[in-house]
């Protein structure tokens, strides 16, 4: 699953390159539409939630992906989105499944790969640039935003206005027809911090990445990691490994499920579930509400 995949260029890369099947979601359905017509499956979802196709409120879908992947999506977020989003991915993911973040830092940050390119000083003096000027319009505005932040405007005419001066910023700013999002570089410290308090998640690989966008090269990062091998969540195979579970005679397979009372016992146990896993409070208060039976 790509969470926040835009237009689905990288999935439909990977289906073509590697026979890859991904569910590709996104917040805003017009990307949704896009991946439709280049003939991926798209959900709108909104990647702060668990919130991929829920059925009578249940998503069957937790701990189901065996690989989620996320580029450019948290530096979107703000604030505890970024550890909504990544305890969302967490849940999705099967044991033993792959969770990749990749993401893009301050230029000047350490990166060989990307000092490594002929005009890497040119690039962060051009990124300084546009983070001052952004500042100085986040000031016209009265926003008080920490370094790094800037303005994103939507695809189309307006895309090069992101490069002009203060004055272009606020006037892009304040036209809805121009603005799309406030976004900002952030590294990868602050992402493992949360990580590191996701149970059984484990981080195997840290790379350093260029990655390239309309404007040029980007000083980027990826964070590989993996999950354990059994269920946290699942109502009926919570500390079961995929095997244990294949080989498990679970007499509720043959209960109905127009039968109120395994719905019952499916939430509370989830509920359960969520709460000893002791992942953010707020995410588990969504879950449990979002958890609607009638
Ligand atoms: C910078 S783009 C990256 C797109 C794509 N992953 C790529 O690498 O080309 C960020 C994408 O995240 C989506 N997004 C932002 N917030 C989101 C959220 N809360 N849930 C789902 N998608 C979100 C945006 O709509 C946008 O398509």
């Amino acid at each position: 699953m790509e969470m926040g995949a835009g237009k689905g260029n990288t999935a439909k890369w990977l289906r073509q390159t590697h026979g890859a099947f991904i569910l590709t979601s996104d917040i805003n359905p017009k990307a949704v539409e896009i991946q439709e017509k280049n003939g991926l499956l798209g959900v709108v979802s909104d990647a702060r939630k668990i919130q991929i196709d829920d059925w009578n409120g249940i998503s069957f879908y937790l701990e189901y992906f065996p690989l989620i992947y996320m580029e450019g999506l948290l530096c979107n977020q703000k604030g505890k989105d970024i550890n909504n989003v990544i305890t969302s991915a967490w849940s999705f993911l099967s044991p033993g499944g792959h969770l990749l973040i990749a993401d893009i830092r301050n230029a000047a940050s350490a990166n060989t790969a990307f000092s490594n390119l002929e005009n890497h000083q040119q690039l962060i003096h051009d990124w300084y640039k546009r983070y001052k000027k952004n500042q100085e319009a986040f000031n016209l505005l009265g926003l008080k935003l920490p370094p790094y932040h800037f303005m994103v405007f939507k695809p189309g005419e307006y895309k090069y206005r992101e490069w002009g001066s203060p004055q272009d910023l606020v006037r892009g700013f304040n036209d809805p027809e121009v603005f799309e999002r406030i976004a900002r570089h952030l590294g990868p410290n602050s992402i493992k911090k949360i990580i590191r308090k996701l149970p059984g998640l484990e981080i195997v690989e840290e790379l350093d990445e260029v990655f390239y966008s309309r404007t040029g090269p980007l000083n980027g990062w990826v964070l590989h990691m993996v999950k354990g091998p059994r269920y946290q969540l699942y109502p009926w195979y919570k500390d079961m490994t995929k095997n244990q579970r294949q080989n498990y005679q679970d007499i509720r397979r043959f209960e109905s499920r127009a039968n109120p009372r395994y719905w019952d016992d499916y939430r509370n146990r989830l509920v359960k579930n969520f709460n000893q896993a002791r992942i953010n409070k707020d995410l588990t208060k969504d879950i449990i509400q979002s958890l609607n039976f009638n």
